[in-house]
């Protein structure tokens, strides 16, 4: 291994961002989970580090204040949903379309703008 990254990773609970962590977290890297729902396998690596949020709501995110000073190597914004409704433009849910918006749209912005000092740093 070289030196160990820290990494950012959303949507921890299952999928794409589960995996990533345990592969990162395997290779001797530290992450840190942002989620709405824990990981129990993940929270039993001291190497991982999670914090709850909800993306379906612009507003508990954008109070987020990181340490523009603790260097982060890597984000994967990886948290996204289909949302609830139907696909059909007929039948879609005008507030759950709004809302997978904010999942999978607006958050990650919002979290690459907090995140992006720590990137730089
Ligand atoms: N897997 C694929 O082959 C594939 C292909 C193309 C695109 N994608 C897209 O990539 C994204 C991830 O895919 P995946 O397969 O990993 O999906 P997944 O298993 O459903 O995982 C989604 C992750 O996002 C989290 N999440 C969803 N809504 C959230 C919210 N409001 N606040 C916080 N966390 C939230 C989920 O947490 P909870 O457990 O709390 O719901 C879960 O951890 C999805 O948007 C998916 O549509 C996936």
């Amino acid at each position: 291994m070289n030196t160990p990254k820290i990494v950012a990773v959303t949507g921890v609970s299952s999928g794409i961002g589960a995996a990533l962590c345990k592969w990162f977290l395997a290779k001797g890297h530290k992450v840190e989970g942002y989620g709405r729902t824990r990981n129990p396998e993940l929270d039993e690596h001291e190497n991982f580090e999670f914090s709850e949020v909800d993306f379906s709501s612009i507003d508990t995110v954008t109070p987020i204040r990181l340490d523009a000073t603790k260097p982060l190597d890597m984000l994967l914004l990886s948290a996204g949903s289909f949302g609830r409704a139907s696909f059909s433009l007929e039948q879609m849910d005008y507030n759950d379309f709004v809302e997978t918006f904010v999942v999978n749209v607006a958050a990650p912005l919002a979290m690459f703008q907090r995140h992006l000092p720590r990137l730089r740093a």
